[in-house]
């Protein structure tokens, strides 16, 4: 565990029960978010992006199983502790002095939590489960709570939610009330983030200055109308005003864009770009296409069949992509000045019910041998913070 992560996936394994049969979509997927870092998740139409971010969330469909792995989440720093505790955290159990901030952080203190060393730092566990990380920094300890999103109790989730990580959703027409004006809705959000007090003028003039960052012109107009009465552009603006008033530590894009037309995408775009720069987020933007995310993304992760095939900060990943699939990524690109179509990757995405075995990208790729088709190979550190599962040398 590192203490500059904000989020940790892994090993995840989903799935879900359809009429066919199981359908065994996250294959081992691991990916981890640095603070302040903005990660680019990428990979075609039905690889499990958007049933990794709906993990995270846990606002997974009914049908869905989580089979095995770990989602930590490590809030941000609740406060820093003068080296004289570290010997009293060593004993454990935590200080009572200090359960009034867990608790003002919405977390509940673990009584009989014990202590043990982890690397460099120390993993504050109750019950099996790592709770809370500590680690040494220049100004002393600071303590993190390290929660696995999948052990949340309710309570706990809708803080998460409220609180902590927010998501950009693929469609706003589905995701604001249409029964509600947007200044109820906004006064809803802005209540349950603890952004504001109940007092209308309060919310009003939160809701106007959001409402400026994301370039919404009439704000007192916007506020009160129904969501049919604005454009999807419109709509949209208003979901991510939403999301970044709730966002303290993790804003979560997916595919923001797709029910946009192009010129309001590339409007859209630009100002999720612009947010993500003025803002201290951590950022996780979902794509299909490399491109889309290139101009604002730190790293990039690529997601082929359920798990990451590559990872690599951003300029790596487009001068020196290893995988097969990332390379026929980039081919992919459309190119404005010749070359005529691009080159694509041949085959379909595949069938989860019976999901190709060993590397699940053997039947489309180009170097499979017969290794590849029995056994999955695991991402391999190739240094400089590239990684890559592939068997190919
Ligand atoms: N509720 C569900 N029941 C059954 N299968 C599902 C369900 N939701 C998603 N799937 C399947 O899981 C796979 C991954 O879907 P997911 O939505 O995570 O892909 P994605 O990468 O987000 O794709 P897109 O780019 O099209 O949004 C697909 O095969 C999809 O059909
Ligand atoms: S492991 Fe084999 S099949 Fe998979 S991408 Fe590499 S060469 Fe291709
Ligand atoms: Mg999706």
């Amino acid at each position: 565990m590192s203490k500059n992560s904000v989020l940790e996936i892994e090993d995840l394994n989903v799935g879900y029960n359809t009429y066919r049969g199981f359908s065994d979509v996250l294959d081992d997927l691991n990916l981890t978010l640095k603070k302040g870092e903005k990660i680019g998740v990428i990979g075609e139409s039905g690889c499990g992006k958007t049933t990794t971010m709906k993990s995270i969330h846990q606002i997974l469909s009914d049908n869905a199983v989580i089979k095995s792995g770990k989602i930590y989440f490590n809030g941000d720093e609740l406060f820093a502790l003068d080296r004289s505790y570290e010997k009293y955290l060593e004993k454990g159990p935590i200080h009572t002095e200090l359960q009034d901030t867990f608790e003002e952080n919405d977390l509940s203190v673990p009584s009989k939590s014990k202590l043990s060393k982890e690397g460099d730092s120390w993993a504050v566990k109750s019950k099996g489960t790592v709770r809370y990380g500590i680690y040494q920094t220049e100004n002393g300890m600071i303590i993190k709570p390290r929660r696995d999103v999948l052990k949340m109790k309710k309570k706990e989730l809708m803080s998460l939610r409220r609180r902590h990580v927010s998501m950009i959703p693929q469609d706003p027409t589905a995701s604001l009330n249409p029964l509600y004006k947007v200044k109820t809705q906004m006064k809803d959000v802005l209540k349950y983030s603890g952004e504001t007090t109940e007092e209308i003028e309060d919310y009003k003039e939160r809701s106007i200055e959001l409402f400026d960052e994301v370039a919404l012109t009439d704000p007192e107009r916007v506020l009160d109308s129904y969501p049919f009465q604005l454009s999807g552009g419109m709509r949209q603006r208003v979901c991510i005003a939403m999301s970044v008033a709730v966002a303290k530590d993790i804003l979560i894009a997916d595919e923001p864009t797709t029910n946009l037309d192009v010129t309001i995408q590339d409007q859209v775009l630009r100002l999720i770009r612009d947010i993500l720069e003025e803002r201290d987020f951590s950022a996780i933007f979902v794509s299909q296409a490399l491109g889309a995310v290139r101009k604002f993304v730190d790293r990039i992760y690529v997601v082929y069949g359920g798990t990451v095939v590559e990872s690599a900060s951003t300029s790596r990943i487009f001068t020196d992509p290893k995988h097969p699939y990332t390379v026929g990524l980039m081919e992919s690109i459309p190119k404005l000045t010749g070359g005529g179509f691009s080159v694509g990757i041949a085959g379909q995405t595949p069938d989860y019910v019976d999901a190709p075995s060993g590397c699940r990208f053997h039947p489309r790729c180009p170097d499979a041998k017969d290794r590849c088709k029995e056994e999955k190979p695991d991402l391999v550190d190739l240094g400089n913070d590239h990684y890559v599962a592939c068997w190919r040398d």
